[in-house]
């Protein structure tokens, strides 16, 4: 949140002595407003935008339980105090037990107002640092990702310059006044486009990857496409291990509401892991099958390594579980991984009845809010 921005308090009630009470009460610390129904209540969230709401049980029409029912619908976090009359228990409790932060009873003590909101505010502020925090962790998993193929990325990149090179000098050396002089020229012209188109490719898709984006909005993307960005950066190590790879499925029409760069940080980290366990290997194979599950896509991420232990299964998901040497694996990539799915609604398991490794990535087609 803007930090010079001042914390929003919502006030619902059908009273409208009671609303302005309360504004007088809340104003000179919080920006506050006023609604007299449930209904106008809904409304000023979507405008307003408020931090936290305080509001009435009993109101003609739509009560309170319906209006705190209804935020959690949207899936919305605000924090809800309700007020509820002097000595009634009964409703005290039951607005705890549907998800209401807390209540202040009337009639209302100046100090205890303040201090119940301070309190909702507390907890808000606490779940912003911790979903940084998470953000951090997230886009140093990111970072740590890139380090895990930057070496045969570096060689990627330099493959097409030393092409670029070598054509460059092939054209200084044609004989000017030779008849196929102009055709050389071109041919040799047309695969330094190629090559450069190649280089800046991989260069695009690596600044794309290390970008931010813990707040993009979702998009809508076709699953495929997504699959082949996150190949992008990883086709390198596949092709220097001698790692062969093959997508199944996935026909254009089939789309899901992502952050792309979120799903493609999941793949690497899934193409990563792959690619270690493979070292050494005779059989060296990586095989993406997307399927379309109904409301969900799945995305199976399955290699020709010997599996996974008993004894590590339950353990790969803990953050900081690596069966790796020291400054090779942090332990960080699956337990992020499936954070990142989970906060797609989605989930990232092992199928546990695959002979080979195989991870499956779940996740569900559309999103409540798309960016369009
Ligand atoms: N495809 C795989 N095959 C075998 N073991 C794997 C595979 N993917 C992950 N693992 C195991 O899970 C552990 C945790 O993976 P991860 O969270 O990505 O952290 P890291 O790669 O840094 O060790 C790895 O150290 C490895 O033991
Ligand atoms: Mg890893």
């Amino acid at each position: 949140m803007n930090e010079n921005r001042k914390r929003r308090i919502l006030i619902v009630d059908d009273e409208v002595t009671i609303c302005k009470l309360l504004q007088i009460t809340l104003s000179p610390v919080y920006e506050t407003m006023g609604a007299h129904s449930a209904d106008d209540a809904l409304m000023a969230i979507q405008d307003f935008h408020p931090d936290v709401i305080i509001s009435d049980i009993k109101m003609p029409g739509k009560d309170g339980f319906w209006l705190i029912n209804s935020i959690q619908e949207r899936s919305s976090k605000i924090p809800v105090i309700f007020i509820t009359g002097h000595g009634n228990k009964r409703t005290a409790v039951e607005s705890l037990r549907l998800g209401a932060f807390d209540f202040i009873e009337k009639p209302f003590d100046h100090d205890v107002i303040l201090a119940r909101v301070e309190k909702a505010i507390l907890k808000i502020e606490l779940e912003e640092s911790l979903e940084s925090a998470q953000d951090q962790i997230i886009f140093q998993g990111k970072l740590a990702s890139i380090g895990e193929v930057s070496a045969s990325m570096v060689h990627e990149v330099t493959n097409p310059l030393g092409i670029i090179f070598s054509l460059a000098q092939k054209i200084e050396s044609l004989d000017g006044k030779s008849e196929s002089y102009e055709s050389e020229v071109r041919s040799c012209t047309e695969k330094i486009i190629k090559a450069y188109d190649r280089a800046n490719k991989i260069i695009d898709s690596f600044k794309h990857f290390s970008r931010y984006e813990s707040n993009d909005p979702f998009e809508t993307m076709v699953v495929k496409d997504v699959v082949s960005d996150s190949l992008l950066l990883c086709e390198s190590r596949f092709f220097c291990q001698g790692i062969e790879f093959s997508t199944v499925g996935g026909s254009p029409e089939l789309k899901f509401d992502c952050r792309g760069i979120s799903i493609s940080q999941i793949l690497l980290n899934l193409f990563n892991n792959a690619c270690d366990a493979l070292e050494g290997l005779d059989e060296k194979w990586v095989k993406v099958i997307i399927e379309d599950g109904g409301e969900l896509v799945n995305i199976s991420v399955i290699d020709s390594g010997k599996g996974i232990s008993d004894s590590c299964r339950e353990k790969i998901l803990n953050p900081f579980f690596t069966t790796k040497a020291p400054g090779r694996g942090t332990g960080l990539g699956l337990s992020i991984s499936k954070k990142i799915a989970e906060n797609h609604g989605g989930d990232l398991e092992i199928d546990d009845d695959c002979s080979n490794t195989k991870f499956i990535l779940t996740i569900p087609k559309t999103q409540s809010e798309v960016s369009s």
